[in-house]
């Protein structure tokens, strides 16, 4: 995972470079079974969202922002958290981010798709949870969690035993009954 996340940072460096510092801490993971294509979109349309909001705020005034991501290991789950020093999310906003083709940008800029996606492949493929926690000018954090390869076993029969929709709805939260089941 650390990996796929330090080709990401190149992948993503046109974008960020002119507008934010990147800070990493990247800690000790177990390996995690994914289809890494998906998780490096997903990790990309993240720091992209990122830039762009950190470019909203500097744009103007000649200061950089700083995107930071955090990645360690907690009771054979993989979280990853990447934060920004963006504009922040209206609260009003926070709540619609998830649905299909949502954009704040201008028509014909944003397609609004990239957090939707990032909700299928994290939560819907991988059995994982996303969490977003934002404040208004001061930015926002997104933390992707990953069953590890221990974890992850439990996780799918946990995900199989609920409808999709439940899995949708639960899968927003950290399942604290799943993680207990592997310790
Ligand atoms: N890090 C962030 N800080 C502030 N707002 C964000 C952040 N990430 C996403 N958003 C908001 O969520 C909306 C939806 O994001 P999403 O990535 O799905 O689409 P988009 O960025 O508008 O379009 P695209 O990704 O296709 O260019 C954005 O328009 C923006 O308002
Ligand atoms: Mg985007």
């Amino acid at each position: 995972m650390n990996k796929a996340i330090e080709n990401t940072l190149i992948i993503s460096s046109n974008e960020t470079k002119h507008v934010a510092d990147i800070e990493t801490e990247l800690g000790q993971l177990p390996p995690v079974m994914c289809h890494g294509g998906e998780l490096n979109q997903v990790i990309l349309n993240i720091i992209v969202n990122a830039a762009h909001a950190i470019r909203d705020v500097v744009n103007d005034i000649g200061a950089r922002g700083v995107i930071r991501i955090k990645t360690w290991a907690d009771h054979g789950w993989v979280r990853i958290a990447i934060s920004d020093t963006g504009t922040g999310i209206p609260a009003e906003i926070l709540d619609k981010i998830f649905e299909p083709f949502f954009t704040t940008k201008p028509v014909g800029m944003g397609t609004g798709k990239a957090w939707r996606s990032a909700r299928s492949a994290v939560v819907d493929k991988h059995g994982g949870t996303l969490d977003v926690t934002s404040q208004v000018g001061v930015g926002t954090t997104f933390t992707i969690s990953l069953p590890g390869q221990l974890a992850r076993a439990s996780a799918s029969i946990a995900l199989a035993s609920r409808s999709p929709d439940t899995a949708h709805r639960t899968g927003m939260r950290h399942d604290r009954s799943t993680i207990k089941a592997v310790r």
